[in-house]
C-alpha cells in the first residue's frame, strides 16, 4: 500500500495532511525518512514512525481501554470528558468507537473499535456475549435476591423479564453479575429491582476477554488475533498482553 494511503487509512488525517507530513520528512520506515507519497509498503507488521512516534498498522482497530469513573462513553458528552479524549488523535480521527456503553462512574473494560459490523455483532441482543460485572451494593447482599436476579426481573420498559445469567456474592454487600445483554443501566435497575442498591459497579470481563491486571484504569492496549477471536467468545478466558 502507498505510504500516504497508509497515513490517511490510519488516521493521521486527510490527504493533504498526510501528505504534509510526508513533505515535511517526519514519517520514518525503518528508520529511513520517506518522503515520497507514493513509496509502496507492506502493511502486515508494519510499524512506522510519525513525528518520532512509533505507531503499529491495524488495517482494523479494535482496543480495550480501562475506562475510569468520571468520563462519558459519548461523543458529545454532557457533564464529564470522552472517554475518546483518553486516545491518541490517530483513533478519534478514523472512527473508534465504544462497543456499548458503561455509565459515567462505571470502571473497568470497555471495547473500541472503527469496525462497525462487529459493533453490531458484539451488542446484539441474538448473540449473548457475556459481560460480567463486579457490584458493591447499598445493603447486604442475600440468597433470595440472588434467586430472584437468576430467576428474572421485570424492569420499567420491558414486561419481558431479564435474567442474569450468573449472580455469586462476592462479599457480605458485594456480587458478581453475568449479563448477555446490555439494556440502559441494567445492573443498577436489576439491584434495584430487588431491593438493592448499586454503589459501584466494575465491569471485569467481555465475552471470553478479562480485563489485564496491569491495565491501569485511563490506560487502553490493542487487541492481538488471539484476544479478537476471545471478544465474541462465550466460554473461554483469555488476558491480553499488555505491550511494555
Ligand atoms: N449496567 C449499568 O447499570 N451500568 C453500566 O454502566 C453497565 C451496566
Amino acid at each position: 500500500m502507498r505510504i500516504a494511503q497508509i497515513l490517511f487509512s490510519q488516521g493521521f488525517g486527510n490527504r493533504r495532511v498526510c501528505a504534509g507530513l510526508l513533505q515535511l520528512g517526519l514519517v520514518r520506515v525503518g528508520g529511513r525518512v520517506v518522503e515520497d507519497p507514493h513509496e509502496e509498503f507492506e502493511t502486515a507488521g508494519l510499524v512506522f514512525e510519525v513525528e518520532g512516534r512509533p505507531w503499529a498498522y491495524h488495517a482494523q482497530a479494535l482496543l480495550m481501554l480501562h475506562k475510569p469513573a468520571g468520563y462519558e462513553c459519548s461523543q458529545k458528552p454532557r457533564h464529564h470528558p470522552s472517554i475518546l479524549s483518553l486516545l491518541p488523535p490517530p483513533l478519534r480521527t478514523r472512527g473508534v468507537q465504544p462497543v456499548g456503553r458503561l455509565d459515567e462512574d462505571t470502571t473497568g473494560l470497555l471495547l473500541l473499535t472503527d469496525d462497525g459490523a462487529l459493533i453490531h455483532r458484539l451488542t446484539s441482543p441474538k448473540h449473548h456475549v457475556p459481560k460480567v460485572y463486579e457490584v458493591g451494593c447499598k445493603h447486604p447482599v442475600d440468597d433470595s435476591q440472588l434467586a430472584r436476579l437468576r430467576a428474572g426481573v421485570v424492569l420499567d420498559d420491558d414486561p419481558a423479564p431479564v435474567r442474569a445469567a450468573a449472580a455469586e456474592r462476592t462479599g457480605e454487600c458485594a456480587l458478581s453479575l453475568t449479563l448477555t445483554e446490555g439494556k440502559y443501566h441494567q445492573v443498577k435497575r436489576m439491584l434495584a429491582a430487588v431491593g438493592n442498591r448499586v454503589e459501584t459497579l466494575h465491569r471485569s470481563r467481555f465475552g471470553g476477554l478479562l480485563l489485564p491486571t496491569g491495565l491501569a484504569p485511563g490506560q487502553w492496549c490493542w487487541l492481538d488475533d488471539g484476544s479478537r477471536a476471545a471478544v465474541s467468545a462465550t466460554g473461554a478466558i483469555a488476558a491480553p498482553a499488555i505491550p511494555g
